[in-house]
């Protein structure tokens, strides 16, 4: 058996190498590392993937959130709505930029923000909303504009985890026509993403992009992501620097026309890992939500733990397990945003957040990626299921 790992994009890269080296190779012979043709040409592949009218590629998907929530214009103090259940970088940048992130709960079987908690959070204060497609799968996106319509806020999906992802509007009618679907990232007023290696579609080294249909705020987040430029040496407003590398832009065109491909296959070995846990009663396996494709960023399952039963001990026992037996896994995440020292700032690590706080304790993250092979999924199926199943 090859060797098991949580991501192996050494495999990945093997199957197009000779178009990833002439590319590369290419991008070395102009010297053209910055803003080269490849950067361009990339942003235009990539907004007819996704049908939207603008793509602001820039270093990576921490700058995609940080130059999107800069070009709102909000001010110190502004609250920014975002689910405790995320990666770091969705409510750092919000801290960073001195707004006050407001975190809510997730729903506890899709692991998005709730859109019910999300509409209780809301005061005068708040000037915008950031859903995180987590693991791969679009957060109730169709309530989520609702209530940000009503209250007059802005949203920014934080898509680093699903690109691709088909979200398919609720509604008998909608249902039928290709207008009821839209990617995530283009459904908000801005979309935000990374290209970190081991994303659905991912660089060989940083990378990001930001996406909307908005001229005026894509103008904005161009010039934020270009030192506040609008022409050269001439700088209107406070930005940044956060370039999309040239050699990156060339390796993302290609994977990108593979990026289908690799979404098939991750939902494969979905599917290989739903059918082996089918019947586990100890461990819930991935929801998949009627109204979004799953891209499977991750495949997490809940394992099924009483309080008193010492559910994080008993899933950690389970890490151990797997590493013994030479099969990575991953807690994403093992600390929510509220319980976060960077955050006591704001006096929230004593705020309920139930589900979150019992989410972070069961979740485990098996390997998953575009490689995994009928035997690496038979032996990583059957050691999980050995140790649930006693
Ligand atoms: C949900 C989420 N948001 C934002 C980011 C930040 O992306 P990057 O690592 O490219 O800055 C990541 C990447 O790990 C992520 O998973």
């Amino acid at each position: 058996m090859r060797p098991i790992q949580m991501v192996d994009t050494k495999t990945q890269y093997h199957k197009i190498k000779s178009q990833i080296d002439s590319a590369v190779s290419s991008v070395m012979e102009s010297t053209a590392f910055i803003n080269g043709k490849p950067v361009g040409e990339f942003a235009a592949s990539l907004s007819s993937y996704l049908g939207v009218k603008h793509t602001i590629p820039c270093a990576n998907g921490t700058d995609a959130l940080q130059i999107a929530m800069m070009a709102l214009d909000l001010q110190p103090g502004d609250e920014v709505i975002t689910p405790s259940f995320t990666y770091i970088a969705t409510t750092e940048v919000i801290a960073l930029l001195r707004l006050k992130p407001v975190f809510v709960e997730v729903d506890k079987q899709s692991f998005c923000i709730d859109p019910t908690a999300l509409e209780k959070a809301i005061t005068p204060k708040t000037k915008a909303i950031v859903p995180v497609h987590l693991y791969g799968q679009a957060a109730p996106m169709e309530e989520i504009m609702t209530i940000a319509k009503k209250h007059g806020l802005s949203v920014i999906e934080d898509n680093a985890q699903a690109i691709g992802c088909d979200y398919t509007f609720p509604g008998v009618e909608k249902i039928a026509s290709a207008s009821a679907r839209k990617k995530t990232g283009t459904i908000g007023h801005i979309g935000a993403t990374s290209f970190y290696p081991s994303k659905n579609l991912g660089a060989f080294g940083d990378g990001g992009a930001i996406f909307t249909d908005d001229d005026r705020l894509a103008d904005k987040m161009k010039m934020i992501a270009n030192h506040g430029q609008s022409q050269r040496y001439y700088h209107d407003i406070v930005g940044c620097n956060s370039r999309l590398d040239t050699i990156q832009a060339a390796i993302l065109d290609i994977k990108l026309k593979h990026l289908d491909e690799y979404i098939a296959a991750r939902r494969k070995a979905a599917d290989f890992y739903d059918r082996a846990f089918a019947g586990n009663k100890r461990l819930k396996i991935p929801f998949r939500a009627g109204y979004s494709h799953h891209v499977f960023h991750q495949y997490t399952v809940i394992l099924d733990v009483a309080d008193d039963a010492d559910p994080a001990g008993y899933r950690d026992g389970l890490h151990r397990f797997l590493a013994d037996n030479k099969i990575p896994s991953m807690i994403y995440y093992p600390v929510p945003g509220h319980r976060q020292k960077m955050f006591e700032q704001f006096h929230v690590a004593s705020q309920q957040m139930p589900v979150t706080d019992w989410l972070t304790q069961r979740v485990i993250s098996l390997p998953m990626h575009t490689e995994l092979d009928e035997e690496q999924l038979g032996h990583i199926t059957a050691k999980v299921n050995e140790y649930t199943i006693k």
